[in-house]
């Protein structure tokens, strides 16, 4: 069975109650059957993303969670309630993440486990940084970070999961990895699961994240191993956000 193509956004710490009005109007009127679709909110935003968008074909989620399940841990927030919230989604182990705020590839691990244990299915991020890619690790970083999941989680909890390939040098930059760079790593990332579970490979969707844009997602999503995207700048702004479902949904 083909793939489905899965468009994410993430929306980072922006938004406000009267621009998410608007974009998640737009976004559900640009959802189609053809391709999966998503937003990742901040938490103060999931109760207005869960009014906006029950009953649509539009599925919303978090941009990350504690791995805690509860307790005294002033400022976090826990899978349960992002499942009270109606999230589908949570991304973890987004670069951000990894580096403005110290998260190893064990905490992502962990984050993920507590996620999918309460019924997320999380996006998990890997990538790595451009002196890494020039240095040639690109490989050795990203299956150090799949790894951590894999050794915590097995190969059949991907089942249950979606993976973004976000290189950092192209993140926020409007510098895209080309489709050749991207598809590279993509099946790279494939053929390391299918050493575990050739099937589990095979199902997996693999979002290329990145400056993906109105004028090179069909391009991206065209490649044998890129299962759609995951989108920052561009999910902010309705109409390349559209266009970008769109392009998910010719391929
Ligand atoms: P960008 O962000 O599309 O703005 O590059 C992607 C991401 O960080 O998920």
């Amino acid at each position: 069975m083909p793939r489905r193509k899965l468009v994410a956004g993430n929306w980072k710490m922006h938004g406000s109650l009267a621009a998410n009005a608007a974009l998640l109007n737009a976004v559900s009127a640009a959802a189609s059957a053809g391709c999966d679709s998503a937003v990742c909110v901040p938490y103060p935003y999931l109760a207005q993303t869960q009014a906006a968008l029950f009953g649509k074909a539009v599925a919303w989620g978090a941009q990350n969670l504690s791995q805690h399940a509860q307790g005294a841990f002033t400022g976090e927030v826990n899978a349960a309630m992002l499942v009270e919230f109606g999230c589908k989604y949570v991304i973890v182990g987004h670069s951000e993440r990894r580096a403005l705020y110290g998260e190893s590839s064990e905490l992502v691990a962990h984050k993920y486990e507590v996620a999918q244990q309460a019924g997320l299915v999380p996006i998990l991020c890997l990538g790595e940084t451009l002196e890494q890619r020039e240095a040639g690790q690109t490989g050795a970083v990203v299956t150090e970070q799949l790894d951590a999941v894999l050794n915590r989680c097995g190969v059949a909890s991907l089942d249950k999961a979606v993976i973004a390939y976000e290189p950092v040098w192209a993140i926020g930059t409007g510098r895209t990895a080309t489709p050749e760079q991207a598809q590279e790593t993509h099946a790279l990332i494939r053929a390391h699961i299918a050493k575990l579970d050739a099937g589990v490979a095979d199902r997996v969707q693999i979002l290329y994240g990145g400056s993906v844009k109105a004028n090179n997602a069909a391009e991206l999503f065209a490649q044998t191993d890129i299962d759609g995207g995951l989108i920052g700048g561009a999910s902010l702004v309705a109409d390349d956000f559209s266009a970008i479902m769109r392009a998910g949904a010719a391929v």
